[in-house]
């Protein structure tokens, strides 16, 4: 036990534990029985099963269960089915200690531990307090562990899983209890030299998670340990194995990448139409308004306000925006209101209600309609019934997408409204984050269908409510569902995005979007954002500047804000923010298929998108700490320095080790690398993007005049083509429909892959068809017009297409080393192999 010593507070008396017997070892899985050694609580559950199973080369899955008897155990809703390997073929291995009880997994590649439960560390399995540990013989950073609002890495301290709708406290782990809407028990850890591994326990009861430099402890409050460890070794890798164990983000729509447009206060219809007027105005680009719970009646879910939002003026407002190739989306809120109308009528008769634990009948909850009881989305009849409600919710209001809200499920009232807490939430031995865990939200000893209480299933509020909603878009509407929602459970990525949920309107907050997406990359919902310009508070024409420059950058890039605070759209300060919010919107959309194509192919094969730097280049140790979240990256090829401190004007900006090329201007950065580049950040001009040698991305012309992203569609291509050391760089693009369903499945889209390498005093530019499922409607994709490359010593004198000269405007820039190529007639998804001559 040679790495022990510095962390005795992990360790037990050695008075209780458990021994192994019975062990029985297959080629692809291993079994024992586990038996309470010592003196036992009257909650200690003294036989346990353990099995664990060779479930793929990347992961092993740890199960201990209850010998005797049937616990609670997650759903078989959340893990892609998988079949078993054999542990000689699987990149881990297996020791187990017998007395004590341990268990260690090693990656096979370079004999590194991975997971550890330490024969003389508390293994503990209580009815309702459970701990394990995994003690590795080396220190390592923590990433993952959501929903809160933190650093990245997670600081060594406690930190809470359970969601709640609590708005956006700062969590460092001390005191613990800062946990938010979601539940994601997963994390990634790097060691030193950049090697990655990861952990996934499959629990949906409240829980805290410990973690020390060396150790990660978890304590959940029920259910069972159902482990998995993922080997890596690289911090990409061990996302995509996790990914693909719980199931690969959805193929989102491609409009949900553009601009969004929301707050709550837009208090009636004309509220909404002079925030259209005013994008049509100042010609700044909308794909996508919204509607805050201001549109219904009182609040209530289902519902239109008909004297502010009058039921013929707001389809005609809708017809209008869809005309004008944009999207709308409204609020749905998670809490029925108790209430003589039909989506209450209905559910009541139904059955379909959480019970209450003090009365019989519904628990009642208040939300923003006041007193209201909650779905129980286990009911094999809710499903329908919401459908339902959404026909009829289409029928006022025709949506494109579908905001889910207050899903934690939030409750104004503490566990429910004129009771005290049930005696089952006073019992419990052990409470994770210390606050009442029916704070905020319905109490846990609520009843749901089929005997399940809320203890149990309340981290999956929001699970089920967004897959019952997705299902009205891929079952009923047969096209990609947009579901926005605010709480999320393992798994939630393969039918609904997220947003970071209620944050403040200050630096700080800004600044904590990023680990906040990064997170959410890892636990494989990409399309995730943060409210732009901040949610909470008023906001400052300042501090919206450099939101929106940061915002664009995210998958997700909407403006939100609270109803009592000033207006934060892209006027609403004065020229410099309308100056600034423009250009960066316009220039997200000229990164729009950039995006959209690495966005596609996180659901082919998982792994993250807008990303921390170390996942690219994961041996660059100053990346895993002091600069992890200062910069980031989208996709493989650009590398982003936001500014997030008031009234700085520069930014220190870290580089790994590579060859970086500014996004706009081409310039070579020369600075010797791994130290600290000061880069000039007005607050009038863009953010700092760098594209990194090797990268060729695809820009949308019409990004400069397009109202939505329809409009790039019509536009053509420009290929930036960011050259290496050795002459070469690569991309691709994926074009489809943007909207249908099986588009990946049916392989309806086009893939292509440009390849650019010289050959002395030539290079050639070659544009290989992958796939090209996807058949263009009239108009479409038109040309890629121009070639820019960055980093090219002599001028380009000519651009052969077979015989055929194909340039008709050439410039150099010898300063920049940039040379440009406009081009005829070549279209961007047709095989060429270009000649460049020089
Ligand atoms: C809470 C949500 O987080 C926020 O975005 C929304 O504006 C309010 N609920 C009101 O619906």
């Amino acid at each position: 036990m040679w790495f022990l010593l510095p962390y005795i507070s992990l360790c037990l008396s050695l008075e209780t534990y458990y021994s192994a017997s019975n062990i029985i070892y297959s080629p692809s899985s291993i079994s024992a029985i586990l038996t309470f050694q010592g003196q036992s609580q009257p909650s200690t559950i003294h036989t346990l099963n353990l099995t664990i199973l060779a479930e793929s080369y990347t992961h092993a899955r740890v199960r201990i269960t209850d010998l005797n008897s049937t616990r609670w155990e997650v759903p078989d809703i959340i893990l892609n089915p998988s079949s078993l390997i054999l542990f000689s073929e699987a990149n881990y291995s297996i020791t187990l200690f017998e007395n004590p009880f341990g268990l260690s997994i090693f990656r096979k590649s370079n004999n590194q531990l991975i997971f550890h439960i330490d024969p003389n560390v508390t293994f503990q399995y209580q009815n309702q307090d459970l701990i394990m540990t995994s003690l590795l013989d080396y220190p390592f950073y923590v990433y993952g562990f959501g929903e809160r609002v933190s650093h990245f890495p997670l600081n060594p301290g406690i930190y809470t899983l359970f969601a709640r709708g609590q708005p956006g406290p700062y969590d460092n782990g001390k005191p613990p209890g800062k946990n938010m809407y979601s539940s994601q028990p997963v994390y990634i850890a790097i060691d030193s030299l950049g090697n990655s591994h990861g952990g996934f326990l499959l629990n949906s009861n409240a829980m805290d998670v410990t973690i020390h430099n060396y150790s990660i402890t978890y304590r959940p409050i029920g259910g069972i340990i159902d482990y998995f460890a993922f080997v890596g070794p690289k911090p990409e890798d061990v996302a995509k194995q996790y990914q693909k164990l719980v199931g690969l983000p959805v193929l989102i729509p491609y409009w949900t990448l553009g601009y969004h447009q929301s707050r709550w206060g837009y208090h009636n219809l004309s509220d909404l139409q002079n925030v259209v007027t005013n994008f049509n105005k100042y010609q700044i680009p909308l794909d996508v308004m919204w509607t805050d719970i201001d549109y219904m009646t009182n609040f209530e879910d289902f519902t239109l306000d008909p004297e502010r939002y009058n039921y013929k003026n707001f389809s005609i407002f809708i017809e209008n925006l869809h005309s004008a190739n944009r999207k709308f989306v409204p609020i749905c809120d998670a809490a029925i209101p108790i209430y003589d109308y039909p989506p209450y009528n209905l559910a009541l008769e139904q059955n379909l209600f959480i019970g209450s634990p003090h009365h019989y009948g519904a628990l009642i909850g208040k939300v923003w309609p006041g007193l209201a009881v909650f779905i129980d989305w286990f009911n094999p009849n809710a499903t329908g019934y919401w459908h339902n409600m959404m026909i009829s919710l289409r029928k006022l209001v025709d949506f494109d997408g579908f905001w889910i809200d207050m899903n934690d499920p939030s409750n104004f009232c503490e566990g429910e409204c004129g009771y005290p807490a049930s005696q089952f939430v006073k019992d419990l031995p052990y409470i994770p984050g210390y606050l009442s865990l029916n704070l905020l939200t319905i109490d846990l000893a609520a009843t749901h269908i089929g005997g399940l209480i809320e203890f149990d299933v309340h981290n999956l509020y929001g699970f089920k409510m967004a897959l019952a909603s997705s299902k009205y878009f891929t079952d009923i509407l047969k096209t990609r569902p947009f579901i926005l929602s605010r709480s999320s459970f393992p798994g939630q990525g393969r039918f609904a995005s997220k947003w970071l949920g209620d944050n403040f309107s200050l630096y700080d907050w800004m600044a904590y979007s990023i680990p906040g997406i990064f997170n959410f990359q890892i636990f494989g919902i990409p399309l995730i954002g943060a409210d732009i310009c901040g949610f909470s508070f008023d906001t400052t024409e300042d501090l919206c500047c450099r939101w929106y420059q940061l915002g664009t950058m995210y998958p997700f890039t909407r403006n939100h804000n609270s109803n009592n605070t000033i207006p934060q759209e892209p006027w609403a300060f004065g020229l410099l923010l309308l100056t600034v919010s423009n250009q960066a919107i316009r220039n997200k959309y000229s990164l729009m298929n950039y995006y959209y194509t690495h966005m596609f192919y996180l659901s082919i094969e998982g792994g993250t998108f807008f990303k921390p730097t170390f996942f690219e280049y994961p041996t660059d140790i100053r990346l895993q700490y002091d600069h992890a979240e200062k910069n980031f990256m989208v996709g493989p090829a650009l590398l982003v320095h936001p500014a997030l401190i008031r009234d700085l004007t520069v930014v220190e900006a870290y580089f790994p080790a590579d060859i970086w090329y500014n996004w706009y201007t081409g310039k070579r950065i020369t600075t010797p690398f791994n130290r600290t580049l000061t880069l000039d950040a007005p607050l009038n001009g863009t953010i700092n993007i760098h594209i990194r040698g090797g990268q060729i991305v695809t820009k949308n012309d019409a990004s400069t005049t397009a109202n939505t992203v329809y409009d790039l569609r019509y536009g053509n291509i420009t290929l930036v083509i960011a050259i290496d050391g050795e002459g070469l760089a690569k991309g691709s693009m994926i074009l489809d429909d943007g909207v249908s369903l099986g588009t990946i499945e049916n392989g309806n889209y086009t893939e292509i892959y440009y390849k650019y390498s010289e050959d002395g005093k030539v290079a050639y530019l070659d544009f290989f068809i992958k796939n090209s499922g996807y058949r263009k409607a009239q108009g479409e994709w038109p040309f890629v017009s121009t070639l820019v490359l960055y980093g090219c010593i002599s001028p380009i004198r000519s651009v052969f297409n077979n015989q055929n000269q194909v340039d008709y405007s050439l410039a150099y820039n010898s300063r920049l080393q940039v040379a440009t190529a406009k081009l005829l007639s070549i279209q961007p998804d047709s095989p060429y192999k270009l000649q460049i001559n020089f």
